[in-house]
């Protein structure tokens, strides 16, 4: 049921501060500021050396931003690969070590192929998924549920910040265990993920703006997304649902990466769509931004208040986010990215919840 949405994606995208607060009410306590995993699922993360990541699309890039987490917080290495290599890799693997494995759908072929790779090398099998009777809860011994509701739209979308909500709460945990974060520390980053119902709300406040991007939008023929830290990530995913949706050639792009070979594309028929919160990496993307503009690229940027101030250059577009502690920005930048191409592919008049040649889940090789 679409409720009073056009579309099911439509109806995902408003769910979100709704599922986002029930998710972290399953993983934190909020009055003594700790993170508690579900009944049953306890972890240790200062028993292991390494964790290993894989999964594919949208549930990787919740992986690749949960890879600058645990790092950062729990100074835990963390390997993570598109679960179609990773399965082939014959990779190296540390008995004992804890594997997790993302999936929405808990039922992709190769998301699956590595759980079993993993579980033959005598691995710890933890599965971060939205459906609990899934193939891959199944086989896992820990469950991670993101309780995002179904998702029927085949873009995924409240099931990629549910997941970024528990891989940030699991990234705290590892780092108390691990030593590396003081009960104040972890109390703050409890208090900093505790808002983000609240901050996602304020997200979609910026609708109306985002749809007034998308007839210029629509004319592209291509896009290129920029981002650094865990901007990164959701610059790859901001690409993703753009192609995904309204069939737009998108590549999203470390911006640091930017004069290593894409800059060749940049002239005045190329937007350049970045991904900045003023965070540490802000001012080495402005540079990269400023490269952009000396050559006629065309620039949105997604940014807060100081970041727009710092910006030093005329951004074409500036969308305004709220201030937000580093570690709820990516979930919450993630949102103006599915509105833009979700108005987008409206505007185009593609097949928003049923794009072509895509299927929700992907049972096949
Ligand atoms: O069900 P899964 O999370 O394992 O699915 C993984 C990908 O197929 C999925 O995220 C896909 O990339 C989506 N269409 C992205 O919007």
């Amino acid at each position: 049921d679409k409720g009073n949405y056009r579309h099911f994606m439509a109806k995902e995208i408003h769910e979100q501060p709704e599922v986002l607060g029930h998710a972290i009410s399953q993983y934190l306590k909020f009055n003594e500021g700790k993170v508690a995993l579900p009944e049953g699922n306890d972890f240790d993360f200062s028993k292991i050396n390494r964790l290993v990541i894989s999964a594919c699309g949208t549930a990787y890039y919740a992986g690749l931003t949960a890879k600058y987490w645990f790092e950062k917080y729990a100074r835990l290495p963390v390997d993570i690969d598109i679960a179609s290599e990773f399965r082939y890799r014959e990779m190296p693997l540390g008995e004992g070590d804890l594997a997790l494995f993302i999936s929405q759908s808990g039922e992709t072929a190769d998301t699956l192929a590595s759980l079993r790779y993993c579980k033959e090398q005598g691995m710890t099998i933890g599965a971060v998924v939205n459906v609990s009777e899934s193939t891959i809860a199944r086989e896992s011994d820990l469950i991670f549920p993101i309780f995002a509701g179904p998702e029927i739209g085949v873009a995924s979308t409240k099931a990629f910040t549910c997941q970024l909500a528990v891989l940030a709460s699991l990234a705290v945990l590892a780092g108390r265990q691990r030593g590396h974060l003081s009960d104040a520390q972890e109390k703050e980053l409890v208090g900093a993920l505790s808002e983000l119902p609240a901050h996602a709300m304020q997200a979609l406040k910026l609708e109306p703006q985002i749809e007034k991007l998308a007839p210029w939008m629509s004319k592209k023929h291509h896009a290129l997304f920029l981002g650094r830290g865990t901007s990164f990530p959701l610059a790859l995913e901001g690409a993703l649902k753009l192609k995904e949706l309204s069939y737009i050639h998108a590549e999203g792009y470390a911006a640091g990466e930017l004069k290593h070979g894409p800059i060749a594309l940049i002239d005045e028929n190329m937007p350049v769509l970045v991904v900045a919160p003023f965070d540490g990496v802000y001012e080495k993307t402005v540079s990269n931004m400023q490269e952009v503009a000396a050559r006629g690229g065309e620039i949105a940027l997604f940014t807060d208040e100081k970041g727009a101030e710092a910006a030093g250059v005329a951004a074409n577009q500036m969308i305004i986010l709220p201030e937000l502690p580093e570690i709820v920005a990516p979930l919450i930048y993630a949102l103006p990215l599915q509105m833009l191409s979700y108005h987008t592919a409206v505007f185009m008049g593609t097949d928003v919840d049923q794009p072509r040649n895509l299927a929700k889940s992907v049972t096949v090789e």
